[in-house]
Protein backbone atom coordinates (compact mmCIF):
# COMPACT_ATOMS: atom_id res chain seq x y z
CA UNK A 1 0.00 0.00 0.00
CA UNK A 2 1.33 3.28 -0.96
CA UNK A 3 2.42 5.49 2.36
CA UNK A 4 -0.30 8.23 1.50
CA UNK A 5 -2.91 5.68 1.21
CA UNK A 6 -1.76 3.94 4.20
CA UNK A 7 -1.86 7.20 6.41
CA UNK A 8 -5.59 8.12 4.91
CA UNK A 9 -6.52 4.32 5.78
CA UNK A 10 -5.40 5.23 9.46
CA UNK A 11 -6.98 8.55 9.85
CA UNK A 12 -10.82 6.82 8.54
CA UNK A 13 -9.74 3.71 10.55
CA UNK A 14 -9.44 5.70 13.61
CA UNK A 15 -12.61 7.78 12.41
CA UNK A 16 -14.72 4.47 12.05
CA UNK A 17 -13.80 2.46 14.95
CA UNK A 18 -14.54 4.91 17.62
CA UNK A 19 -10.57 5.93 18.25
CA UNK A 20 -10.42 9.59 17.02
CA UNK A 21 -12.58 12.16 16.29
CA UNK A 22 -12.07 15.68 15.31
CA UNK A 23 -13.22 17.94 18.26
CA UNK A 24 -16.57 19.94 17.93
CA UNK A 25 -17.07 18.02 14.53
CA UNK A 26 -20.77 19.39 13.87
CA UNK A 27 -19.06 22.63 14.03
CA UNK A 28 -17.17 21.48 10.86
CA UNK A 29 -13.75 20.94 13.49
CA UNK A 30 -10.83 22.91 14.95
CA UNK A 31 -7.58 22.61 13.27
CA UNK A 32 -5.29 19.75 14.45
CA UNK A 33 -7.30 19.69 18.03
CA UNK A 34 -8.81 16.21 18.20
CA UNK A 35 -10.95 14.40 20.61
CA UNK A 36 -10.43 10.21 21.92
CA UNK A 37 -13.06 8.42 21.49
CA UNK A 38 -13.96 5.07 23.31
CA UNK A 39 -11.69 2.96 22.25
CA UNK A 40 -8.94 5.76 21.71
CA UNK A 41 -9.05 6.58 25.49
CA UNK A 42 -8.46 3.34 26.58
CA UNK A 43 -5.39 2.88 24.28
CA UNK A 44 -4.17 6.25 25.22
CA UNK A 45 -4.39 5.54 28.59
CA UNK A 46 -2.74 1.72 28.43
CA UNK A 47 -0.09 3.92 26.90
CA UNK A 48 0.37 6.14 29.36
CA UNK A 49 -0.28 3.60 31.68
CA UNK A 50 3.22 1.57 30.33
CA UNK A 51 5.24 4.68 30.09
CA UNK A 52 4.36 5.50 33.62
CA UNK A 53 5.44 1.73 34.83
CA UNK A 54 8.38 1.74 33.18
CA UNK A 55 9.70 5.26 34.55
CA UNK A 56 7.85 5.35 38.21
CA UNK A 57 7.33 1.67 39.23
CA UNK A 58 10.38 0.27 37.53
CA UNK A 59 13.01 3.06 39.12
CA UNK A 60 13.25 3.18 42.77
CA UNK A 61 14.73 6.73 41.91
CA UNK A 62 12.00 8.43 40.27
CA UNK A 63 8.80 9.52 41.19
CA UNK A 64 5.34 11.47 39.41
CA UNK A 65 4.01 14.37 39.59
CA UNK A 66 1.01 16.57 38.69
CA UNK A 67 1.56 20.13 38.37
CA UNK A 68 -1.10 22.76 36.91
CA UNK A 69 -1.23 23.54 33.27
CA UNK A 70 -1.22 27.71 34.33
CA UNK A 71 1.89 28.68 35.79
CA UNK A 72 3.20 31.90 37.17
CA UNK A 73 4.15 33.84 33.89
CA UNK A 74 7.51 34.46 34.98
CA UNK A 75 8.19 30.71 34.78
CA UNK A 76 7.90 31.21 30.67
CA UNK A 77 10.29 34.59 31.08
CA UNK A 78 12.74 32.24 33.27
CA UNK A 79 12.51 29.23 30.65
CA UNK A 80 13.30 31.29 27.64
CA UNK A 81 10.06 30.37 26.20
CA UNK A 82 9.03 34.38 25.88
CA UNK A 83 11.85 34.57 24.17
CA UNK A 84 13.02 32.07 22.27
CA UNK A 85 9.77 29.50 21.87
CA UNK A 86 9.19 30.25 18.42
CA UNK A 87 9.55 28.49 14.77
CA UNK A 88 10.91 30.01 11.68
CA UNK A 89 7.50 30.80 9.23
CA UNK A 90 7.45 30.99 5.74
CA UNK A 91 4.62 31.63 3.31
CA UNK A 92 4.21 30.91 0.05
CA UNK A 93 2.61 33.92 -2.11
CA UNK A 94 1.02 31.99 -4.27
CA UNK A 95 -0.82 29.25 -2.80
CA UNK A 96 -1.14 31.31 0.37
CA UNK A 97 0.23 27.82 2.53
CA UNK A 98 2.40 28.83 5.85
CA UNK A 99 5.16 26.20 6.27
CA UNK A 100 7.90 25.89 8.47
CA UNK A 101 11.25 26.97 6.94
CA UNK A 102 13.16 24.39 9.31
CA UNK A 103 11.30 22.06 7.82
CA UNK A 104 11.02 22.57 4.72
CA UNK A 105 14.90 22.44 4.46
CA UNK A 106 14.93 18.80 6.96
CA UNK A 107 12.27 17.20 3.87
CA UNK A 108 14.74 18.66 1.15
CA UNK A 109 17.88 16.77 3.32
CA UNK A 110 15.56 13.49 3.86
CA UNK A 111 15.04 13.37 0.33
CA UNK A 112 18.70 13.62 -0.36
CA UNK A 113 19.26 10.94 2.57
CA UNK A 114 16.60 8.49 0.74
CA UNK A 115 18.86 8.88 -2.62
CA UNK A 116 21.80 7.49 -0.55
CA UNK A 117 19.75 4.79 0.64
CA UNK A 118 19.18 3.48 -2.46
CA UNK A 119 22.73 3.20 -3.17
CA UNK A 120 23.64 1.17 -0.33
CA UNK A 121 20.11 -1.32 -1.00
CA UNK A 122 21.42 -0.99 -4.22
CA UNK A 123 24.79 -2.70 -3.24
CA UNK A 124 23.46 -4.68 -0.78
CA UNK A 125 21.43 -6.40 -3.44
CA UNK A 126 24.41 -6.83 -5.42
CA UNK A 127 26.84 -8.18 -3.17
CA UNK A 128 24.64 -9.90 -1.11
CA UNK A 129 26.15 -11.63 2.53
CA UNK A 130 29.13 -10.74 1.64
CA UNK A 131 28.27 -6.67 2.20
CA UNK A 132 29.81 -4.85 4.45
CA UNK A 133 27.59 -1.66 5.03
CA UNK A 134 30.11 0.13 7.13
CA UNK A 135 32.65 0.33 4.80
CA UNK A 136 30.59 0.45 1.61
CA UNK A 137 28.98 4.19 3.48
CA UNK A 138 32.48 5.64 4.02
CA UNK A 139 33.93 4.46 0.66
CA UNK A 140 31.28 4.85 -1.67
CA UNK A 141 32.00 8.03 -3.83
CA UNK A 142 28.43 8.93 -4.72
CA UNK A 143 26.87 7.90 -0.95
CA UNK A 144 29.77 9.93 0.54
CA UNK A 145 28.74 12.86 -1.42
CA UNK A 146 24.91 12.76 -0.57
CA UNK A 147 25.83 12.86 2.79
CA UNK A 148 28.36 15.66 2.77
CA UNK A 149 25.92 17.29 1.33
CA UNK A 150 23.26 17.26 3.46
CA UNK A 151 25.60 17.85 6.34
CA UNK A 152 26.34 21.03 4.81
CA UNK A 153 22.95 22.12 4.19
CA UNK A 154 22.03 21.79 7.69
CA UNK A 155 25.36 22.63 9.51
CA UNK A 156 24.27 26.36 7.50
CA UNK A 157 20.64 26.22 8.59
CA UNK A 158 21.70 25.49 12.14
CA UNK A 159 24.25 28.71 12.13
CA UNK A 160 21.74 31.28 10.67
CA UNK A 161 19.15 30.15 12.90
CA UNK A 162 21.55 30.35 15.62
CA UNK A 163 22.66 33.70 14.61
CA UNK A 164 18.75 34.57 13.54
CA UNK A 165 20.40 35.14 10.48
CA UNK A 166 16.67 34.57 9.03
CA UNK A 167 17.73 35.77 5.39
CA UNK A 168 20.41 33.31 5.26
CA UNK A 169 17.36 30.41 5.92
CA UNK A 170 15.71 32.18 3.22
CA UNK A 171 18.33 31.94 0.81
CA UNK A 172 19.07 28.66 1.35
CA UNK A 173 15.37 27.46 0.46
CA UNK A 174 16.22 29.45 -2.89
CA UNK A 175 19.19 28.78 -3.20
CA UNK A 176 18.11 24.62 -3.43
CA UNK A 177 14.99 25.37 -5.43
CA UNK A 178 12.84 23.74 -2.49
CA UNK A 179 9.29 24.73 -4.20
CA UNK A 180 5.87 24.59 -2.09
CA UNK A 181 5.21 20.79 -1.59
CA UNK A 182 1.65 21.38 -2.36
CA UNK A 183 2.16 23.55 -5.73
CA UNK A 184 5.28 23.36 -7.02
CA UNK A 185 5.32 27.23 -6.58
CA UNK A 186 8.67 28.63 -5.40
CA UNK A 187 7.30 32.44 -4.54
CA UNK A 188 8.42 32.49 -0.97
CA UNK A 189 7.93 35.52 1.57
CA UNK A 190 10.95 36.41 4.00
CA UNK A 191 11.10 34.13 7.05
CA UNK A 192 9.95 35.01 10.05
CA UNK A 193 10.04 33.93 13.83
CA UNK A 194 6.53 33.37 15.11
CA UNK A 195 6.05 32.30 18.72
CA UNK A 196 4.40 29.23 19.17
CA UNK A 197 2.62 29.94 22.76
CA UNK A 198 -1.36 30.35 23.13
CA UNK A 199 -1.90 33.38 25.76
CA UNK A 200 -4.82 33.70 28.24
CA UNK A 201 -5.60 35.86 31.07
CA UNK A 202 -6.30 35.05 34.79
CA UNK A 203 -8.77 36.82 36.85
CA UNK A 204 -12.48 38.44 36.44
CA UNK A 205 -11.57 42.39 35.84
CA UNK A 206 -9.59 43.77 32.54
CA UNK A 207 -7.62 46.12 34.87
CA UNK A 208 -6.55 43.35 36.90
CA UNK A 209 -6.57 40.33 34.68
CA UNK A 210 -2.72 38.80 34.51
CA UNK A 211 -1.31 37.59 31.87
CA UNK A 212 -0.71 34.08 30.96
CA UNK A 213 0.65 31.44 29.25
CA UNK A 214 -1.20 27.86 28.86
CA UNK A 215 2.27 25.65 29.06
CA UNK A 216 4.01 25.07 26.21
CA UNK A 217 6.04 21.80 27.75
CA UNK A 218 5.09 19.71 31.05
CA UNK A 219 9.04 20.21 31.93
CA UNK A 220 8.33 24.04 33.63
CA UNK A 221 6.04 22.26 36.03
CA UNK A 222 8.84 19.73 36.99
CA UNK A 223 11.89 22.15 37.45
CA UNK A 224 9.39 24.82 39.73
CA UNK A 225 8.70 21.78 42.42
CA UNK A 226 12.25 20.60 41.73
CA UNK A 227 13.31 21.39 45.52
CA UNK A 228 9.80 20.69 47.09
CA UNK A 229 10.20 17.02 45.67
CA UNK A 230 13.47 16.32 46.55
CA UNK A 231 12.92 17.32 50.31
CA UNK A 232 9.59 15.86 50.85
CA UNK A 233 10.21 12.50 48.90
CA UNK A 234 14.25 12.84 50.36
CA UNK A 235 15.28 11.70 47.05
CA UNK A 236 19.39 11.70 46.57
CA UNK A 237 21.56 12.70 43.82
CA UNK A 238 20.87 10.92 40.99
CA UNK A 239 17.10 11.07 40.76
CA UNK A 240 13.73 11.91 38.31
CA UNK A 241 10.76 13.39 38.29
CA UNK A 242 8.10 11.79 35.56
CA UNK A 243 4.83 14.17 34.81
CA UNK A 244 2.34 13.37 32.00
CA UNK A 245 -0.06 15.98 30.94
CA UNK A 246 -1.69 18.50 28.45
CA UNK A 247 0.30 21.26 26.88
CA UNK A 248 -0.34 23.47 24.07
CA UNK A 249 1.45 24.99 20.78
CA UNK A 250 0.22 27.28 18.14
CA UNK A 251 2.19 25.13 15.83
CA UNK A 252 2.21 26.83 11.81
CA UNK A 253 2.04 23.69 10.35
CA UNK A 254 -0.78 21.02 11.68
CA UNK A 255 -1.38 18.93 8.59
CA UNK A 256 -0.16 15.56 9.96
CA UNK A 257 -3.34 14.37 11.83
CA UNK A 258 -2.01 14.04 15.75
CA UNK A 259 1.59 13.78 14.29
CA UNK A 260 1.14 17.79 15.15
CA UNK A 261 -1.54 19.34 17.27
CA UNK A 262 -2.06 22.74 19.00
CA UNK A 263 -3.74 20.52 22.39
CA UNK A 264 -1.44 17.47 22.51
CA UNK A 265 -0.68 15.39 25.64
CA UNK A 266 3.19 14.81 26.96
CA UNK A 267 5.20 11.86 29.01
CA UNK A 268 8.19 13.75 30.09
CA UNK A 269 10.99 12.34 32.55
CA UNK A 270 13.68 15.37 34.38
CA UNK A 271 16.40 12.70 35.68
CA UNK A 272 18.74 15.18 37.85
CA UNK A 273 22.33 14.50 38.08
CA UNK A 274 25.67 15.71 39.10
CA UNK A 275 27.21 18.17 37.33
CA UNK A 276 29.51 16.32 34.80
CA UNK A 277 27.93 13.11 35.25
CA UNK A 278 25.18 14.18 32.76
CA UNK A 279 26.63 12.59 29.24
CA UNK A 280 26.56 8.87 31.18
CA UNK A 281 23.30 9.49 32.14
CA UNK A 282 22.51 11.17 28.95
CA UNK A 283 23.96 7.66 27.28
CA UNK A 284 21.90 5.76 29.59
CA UNK A 285 18.62 7.36 28.80
CA UNK A 286 19.24 6.65 25.15
CA UNK A 287 19.44 3.11 25.26
CA UNK A 288 16.56 2.88 28.02
CA UNK A 289 13.84 4.70 26.11
CA UNK A 290 15.02 3.03 23.02
CA UNK A 291 14.45 -0.50 24.85
CA UNK A 292 11.25 1.14 26.03
CA UNK A 293 10.34 1.25 22.47
CA UNK A 294 11.37 -1.88 21.14
CA UNK A 295 9.84 -4.13 23.71
CA UNK A 296 6.45 -3.11 22.00
CA UNK A 297 7.33 -5.52 19.20
CA UNK A 298 6.72 -2.90 16.47
CA UNK A 299 9.84 -3.84 14.46
CA UNK A 300 13.21 -2.72 15.24
CA UNK A 301 14.15 -1.57 12.03
CA UNK A 302 11.27 1.00 12.52
CA UNK A 303 13.91 3.47 14.72
CA UNK A 304 16.71 5.45 14.34
CA UNK A 305 18.71 7.99 16.42
CA UNK A 306 18.57 12.18 14.77
CA UNK A 307 21.64 13.44 16.85
CA UNK A 308 20.53 17.38 16.56
CA UNK A 309 23.10 19.57 14.88
CA UNK A 310 20.86 22.93 16.24
CA UNK A 311 20.87 22.52 19.83
CA UNK A 312 18.26 24.45 21.91
CA UNK A 313 19.46 27.33 23.83
CA UNK A 314 19.45 24.84 26.88
CA UNK A 315 21.26 21.34 25.57
CA UNK A 316 24.83 20.78 25.47
CA UNK A 317 23.42 17.30 23.66
CA UNK A 318 20.09 15.97 21.86
CA UNK A 319 18.69 13.31 19.96
CA UNK A 320 15.07 12.50 18.74
CA UNK A 321 13.95 8.18 18.44
CA UNK A 322 12.82 9.14 15.33
CA UNK A 323 9.47 6.34 13.99
CA UNK A 324 8.58 4.76 10.77
CA UNK A 325 5.86 7.04 10.26
CA UNK A 326 3.32 6.34 7.02
CA UNK A 327 4.75 9.56 6.22
CA UNK A 328 8.17 8.46 6.45
CA UNK A 329 10.54 8.70 10.19
CA UNK A 330 9.76 11.58 12.01
CA UNK A 331 10.14 12.52 15.62
CA UNK A 332 8.17 10.46 18.25
CA UNK A 333 10.78 11.42 21.46
CA UNK A 334 13.22 13.73 22.53
CA UNK A 335 16.39 13.32 24.99
CA UNK A 336 18.03 16.15 25.85
CA UNK A 337 20.67 16.71 28.52
CA UNK A 338 19.35 20.26 29.62
CA UNK A 339 22.53 20.94 31.61
CA UNK A 340 21.48 23.69 35.03
CA UNK A 341 19.89 26.17 32.08
CA UNK A 342 16.28 25.76 34.20
CA UNK A 343 17.14 25.55 37.69
CA UNK A 344 19.21 27.76 37.59
CA UNK A 345 16.99 30.74 35.16
CA UNK A 346 14.84 29.89 38.06
CA UNK A 347 16.78 30.57 40.46
CA UNK A 348 17.62 34.10 39.09
CA UNK A 349 13.98 34.42 38.85
CA UNK A 350 12.67 33.56 41.40
CA UNK A 351 15.54 34.35 43.65
CA UNK A 352 14.65 31.22 45.42
CA UNK A 353 17.44 28.37 45.84
CA UNK A 354 17.34 25.68 43.88
CA UNK A 355 20.23 23.10 44.87
CA UNK A 356 21.32 19.85 46.12
CA UNK A 357 23.46 19.36 48.82
CA UNK A 358 25.49 16.25 48.11
CA UNK A 359 26.39 14.39 51.14
CA UNK A 360 29.39 12.48 49.30
CA UNK A 361 31.01 15.51 47.84
CA UNK A 362 30.09 17.58 51.15
CA UNK A 363 28.81 20.55 48.84
CA UNK A 364 25.61 22.25 47.42
CA UNK A 365 25.18 22.68 43.37
CA UNK A 366 22.47 22.96 40.84
CA UNK A 367 21.88 20.00 39.46
CA UNK A 368 22.19 19.17 35.71
CA UNK A 369 18.89 17.67 33.89
CA UNK A 370 18.86 15.22 31.63
CA UNK A 371 15.32 15.04 30.30
CA UNK A 372 13.45 12.37 27.82
CA UNK A 373 10.03 13.94 26.18
CA UNK A 374 7.47 11.60 24.47
CA UNK A 375 3.90 13.00 22.75
CA UNK A 376 1.20 10.66 23.79
CA UNK A 377 -0.65 11.25 20.78
CA UNK A 378 2.36 11.12 18.79
CA UNK A 379 3.21 7.67 20.82
CA UNK A 380 -0.43 6.48 19.90
CA UNK A 381 0.29 7.64 16.15
CA UNK A 382 2.98 5.03 16.10
CA UNK A 383 1.37 2.48 17.32
CA UNK A 384 -1.78 2.40 15.70
CA UNK A 385 -0.80 3.18 12.26
CA UNK A 386 2.10 0.18 12.56
CA UNK A 387 -0.82 -2.25 13.86
CA UNK A 388 -2.99 -1.48 11.19
CA UNK A 389 -2.84 -4.18 8.51
CA UNK A 390 -4.78 -5.19 5.70
CA UNK A 391 -4.25 -9.43 5.45
CA UNK A 392 -4.84 -11.69 2.16
CA UNK A 393 -6.07 -14.61 3.46
CA UNK A 394 -5.27 -18.19 2.56
CA UNK A 395 -8.91 -18.67 1.01
CA UNK A 396 -8.05 -14.98 -0.99
CA UNK A 397 -10.29 -12.81 1.09
CA UNK A 398 -8.90 -10.38 3.15
CA UNK A 399 -8.98 -8.99 6.52
CA UNK A 400 -8.22 -5.58 8.25
CA UNK A 401 -6.45 -6.16 11.60
CA UNK A 402 -5.66 -3.72 14.28
CA UNK A 403 -2.75 -5.95 15.61
CA UNK A 404 -2.17 -3.81 18.64
CA UNK A 405 0.07 -4.79 21.43
CA UNK A 406 -2.23 -6.49 23.48
CA UNK A 407 -0.88 -5.29 26.77
CA UNK A 408 -2.01 -1.74 25.04
CA UNK A 409 -5.29 -3.15 23.27
CA UNK A 410 -8.27 -0.98 24.64
CA UNK A 411 -10.78 -4.22 24.69
CA UNK A 412 -8.68 -7.34 25.86
CA UNK A 413 -11.38 -9.89 25.09
CA UNK A 414 -14.93 -10.17 23.67
CA UNK A 415 -17.55 -12.44 24.65
CA UNK A 416 -20.28 -14.21 22.40
CA UNK A 417 -23.07 -16.47 22.47
CA UNK A 418 -23.23 -18.62 19.19
CA UNK A 419 -26.71 -17.94 19.37
CA UNK A 420 -29.08 -15.59 20.97
CA UNK A 421 -31.08 -18.31 22.70
CA UNK A 422 -31.01 -21.55 24.78
CA UNK A 423 -29.08 -20.26 27.50
CA UNK A 424 -26.01 -19.16 25.67
CA UNK A 425 -26.16 -15.59 26.56
CA UNK A 426 -26.86 -15.85 30.36
CA UNK A 427 -23.18 -18.16 30.06
CA UNK A 428 -21.19 -15.60 28.03
CA UNK A 429 -23.20 -12.42 30.21
CA UNK A 430 -21.92 -14.79 33.71
CA UNK A 431 -17.91 -15.10 31.77
CA UNK A 432 -18.03 -10.87 31.50
CA UNK A 433 -19.29 -10.46 35.22
CA UNK A 434 -15.94 -12.64 36.02
CA UNK A 435 -13.37 -11.23 34.51
CA UNK A 436 -14.90 -7.20 34.45
CA UNK A 437 -12.63 -6.37 37.37
CA UNK A 438 -9.79 -7.22 35.76
CA UNK A 439 -10.41 -6.93 32.11
CA UNK A 440 -12.24 -3.96 29.64
CA UNK A 441 -14.13 -6.81 28.25
CA UNK A 442 -17.03 -6.74 26.04
CA UNK A 443 -20.04 -8.74 24.96
CA UNK A 444 -21.09 -9.21 21.24
CA UNK A 445 -24.37 -11.36 19.89
CA UNK A 446 -24.98 -9.02 17.15
CA UNK A 447 -24.27 -10.72 13.60
CA UNK A 448 -22.43 -14.10 12.97
CA UNK A 449 -19.81 -15.15 14.76
CA UNK A 450 -17.51 -14.78 11.81
CA UNK A 451 -18.49 -11.03 11.20
CA UNK A 452 -18.26 -11.00 15.02
CA UNK A 453 -14.67 -11.69 14.25
CA UNK A 454 -13.72 -9.35 11.49
CA UNK A 455 -15.44 -6.28 13.88
CA UNK A 456 -13.14 -7.40 16.93
CA UNK A 457 -9.83 -7.56 14.99
CA UNK A 458 -11.00 -4.43 13.08
CA UNK A 459 -10.82 -3.20 16.84
CA UNK A 460 -8.04 -4.87 17.68
CA UNK A 461 -9.47 -7.22 20.20
CA UNK A 462 -6.99 -9.81 20.97
CA UNK A 463 -8.61 -12.83 22.16
CA UNK A 464 -12.87 -13.56 21.15
CA UNK A 465 -14.69 -16.10 23.47
CA UNK A 466 -17.52 -17.65 22.07
CA UNK A 467 -19.68 -19.88 24.14
CA UNK A 468 -21.85 -22.37 22.44
CA UNK A 469 -24.06 -25.86 23.11
CA UNK A 470 -20.77 -27.69 24.10
CA UNK A 471 -20.00 -24.65 27.15
CA UNK A 472 -23.19 -25.79 28.84
CA UNK A 473 -22.21 -29.53 28.61
CA UNK A 474 -18.61 -29.27 30.36
CA UNK A 475 -17.96 -25.60 30.94
CA UNK A 476 -15.66 -24.65 27.86
CA UNK A 477 -15.33 -22.39 25.64
CA UNK A 478 -13.36 -21.83 22.34
CA UNK A 479 -10.48 -18.71 22.55
CA UNK A 480 -10.09 -17.57 18.77
CA UNK A 481 -6.27 -15.25 18.70
CA UNK A 482 -6.63 -12.50 16.71
CA UNK A 483 -3.42 -12.72 15.01
CA UNK A 484 -2.71 -15.96 14.15
CA UNK A 485 -6.79 -16.61 13.75
CA UNK A 486 -6.08 -19.80 15.26
CA UNK A 487 -8.65 -21.25 18.02
CA UNK A 488 -8.49 -23.65 20.65
CA UNK A 489 -10.83 -24.97 23.03
CA UNK A 490 -10.48 -23.74 26.93
CA UNK A 491 -11.89 -24.01 30.41
CA UNK A 492 -14.40 -21.63 31.22
CA UNK A 493 -12.15 -21.22 34.53
CA UNK A 494 -9.12 -20.54 32.34
CA UNK A 495 -10.06 -17.29 30.32
CA UNK A 496 -8.95 -15.40 32.83
CA UNK A 497 -5.57 -16.83 32.90
CA UNK A 498 -4.61 -16.57 29.27
CA UNK A 499 -5.94 -12.80 29.36
CA UNK A 500 -3.36 -12.49 32.50
CA UNK A 501 -0.57 -14.06 30.53
CA UNK A 502 -1.06 -12.02 27.64
CA UNK A 503 -1.04 -8.69 29.36
CA UNK A 504 1.88 -9.44 32.16
CA UNK A 505 4.25 -6.08 32.40
CA UNK A 506 6.34 -8.49 33.57
CA UNK A 507 6.77 -9.88 30.34
CA UNK A 508 6.24 -6.55 28.74
CA UNK A 509 8.67 -4.68 30.28
CA UNK A 510 10.83 -7.19 32.18
N1 LIG B 1 10.41 19.48 27.22
C1 LIG B 1 11.03 19.29 25.97
C2 LIG B 1 10.12 19.34 24.85
O1 LIG B 1 8.98 19.72 24.98
P1 LIG B 1 9.96 18.89 22.28
O2 LIG B 1 10.95 18.20 21.37
O3 LIG B 1 9.49 20.24 21.89
O4 LIG B 1 10.69 18.93 23.70
C3 LIG B 1 8.85 16.66 23.02
O5 LIG B 1 8.71 17.96 22.49
C4 LIG B 1 7.91 15.69 22.36
O6 LIG B 1 6.57 16.18 22.44
C5 LIG B 1 8.17 15.48 20.86
O7 LIG B 1 9.15 14.50 20.64
C6 LIG B 1 6.80 15.04 20.37
O8 LIG B 1 6.63 13.64 20.59
C7 LIG B 1 5.85 15.79 21.29
N2 LIG B 1 5.31 16.98 20.62
C8 LIG B 1 5.89 18.18 20.49
N3 LIG B 1 5.09 19.03 19.83
C9 LIG B 1 3.97 18.35 19.53
C10 LIG B 1 2.77 18.66 18.85
N4 LIG B 1 2.53 19.87 18.38
N5 LIG B 1 1.82 17.70 18.72
C11 LIG B 1 2.03 16.46 19.22
N6 LIG B 1 3.15 16.10 19.86
C12 LIG B 1 4.11 17.02 20.02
Amino acid sequence: MANEDKFKKVISHAKEYGYIFASSEIYDGLSAVYDYAQNGVELKKNIREYWWRSMVYMHQNIVGLDSAILMHPKTWEASGHVDAFSDPLIDNKDSKKRYRADVLIEDYCEKINKKAQKEIDKAKKRFGESFNEEEFVTTNGRVIGYKNKQKEILERMAKSLDNEDLADVKALIEELGIADPDTGSKNWTDVRQFNLMFGTKLGASAESAMDLYLRPETAQGIFVNFSNVQKTGRMKIPFGIAQTGKAFRNEIVARQFIFRMREFEQMEMQFFVRPGEEMKWYEYWKETRLNWHKSLGLGEENYRFHDHEKLAHYANAATDIEFNFPFGFKELEGIHSRTDFDLKAHEEHSGKKLQFFDPELNKNYVPYVVETSIGLDRMFLAVFSNSLQEETLEDGSSRVVLKLPSILAPTKAAIFPLVKKDGLPDIAKKIIEDLKWDYNVIYDEKDAVGKRYRRQDANGTPFCITVDHQSKEDDTVTIRYRDTMTQERIAISEIGNKIKESISYQSWLG
